[in-house]
């Protein structure tokens, strides 16, 4: 009696692990990703939506956004044309230094218009906790930052996201006008398969 039990326990925790992977699919590693391809005919597609604040910090001794490159030029351009920075924000659930970090956007923008401030970017939003634990969603876009409401898209991710598509609505939640330090919320509307 005692076996059956442990044995239905044991059928009852793989049905759970395979579910929870079925899901989610973060597992990388090369024979993992060409089961989930082989699959990909019986999976759904699936709309999911995101939200969370992204921290941008410019001062202190431990900025996460810095300049790498730049134009002679820059110094002098009225938009900071040519500007080129690496980022590595930290992702909250909330807009403040005390809320639970989920994640971190990697990436790199550069300051690419003659005529606004306005930046083209392209990162990484990479998962470190919650369900979406070691997945990632790619984000392309243009983005005029003084507007307090701008548009990214999602062409891609990893993981729970393999083959995303979608689009990010962002805005400024706030902005030190002596540091620049600023708080982003972004709402992440992503298609994807589970
Ligand atoms: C940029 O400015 C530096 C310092 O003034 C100068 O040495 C360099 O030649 C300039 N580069 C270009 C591409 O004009
Ligand atoms: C996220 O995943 C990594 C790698 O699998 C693991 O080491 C870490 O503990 C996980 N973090 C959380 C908060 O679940
Ligand atoms: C995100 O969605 C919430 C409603 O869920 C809305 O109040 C907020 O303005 C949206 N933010 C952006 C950046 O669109
Ligand atoms: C802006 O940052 C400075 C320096 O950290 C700080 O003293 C000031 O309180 C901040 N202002 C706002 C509105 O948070």
């Amino acid at each position: 009696m005692a076996g059956k039990n442990y044995l239905f326990i044991l059928i009852l925790v793989s049905a759970v692990a395979i579910l929870t992977h079925g899901c989610h699919g973060i597992n990388t590693e090369t024979n993992s990703i060409q089961n989930w391809l082989k699959n990909l005919h019986l999976a759904r597609e699936k709309i999911t939506e995101l939200q969370f604040y992204v921290q941008d910090i410019l001062s202190g001794p431990n900025p996460s956004n810095i300049q790498v490159a730049r134009a002679n030029s820059t110094l002098t351009s009225p938009t900071s044309f040519g500007s080129v920075a690496v980022l590595d924000d930290p992702v909250r659930t909330g807009p403040s230094s005390d809320s639970e970090i989920i994640g971190r956007a990697q990436g790199l923008f550069a300051l690419a218009s003659l005529e606004e401030m306005s930046l083209h970017m392209t990162f990484d939003l990479v998962f470190t906790s919650g369900d979406y634990n070691g997945s990632s969603i790619s984000i392309v876009g243009h983005n005029p930052y003084l507007n307090q409401n701008r548009e990214l898209s999602v062409v891609g991710g990893t993981g729970a996201f393999r083959f995303a598509r979608g689009v990010v609505a962002v805005n400024t939640v706030s902005l030190n006008s002596s540091t620049g330090d600023a708080f982003f919320q972004y709402n992440v509307t992503v298609l994807h398969y589970i």
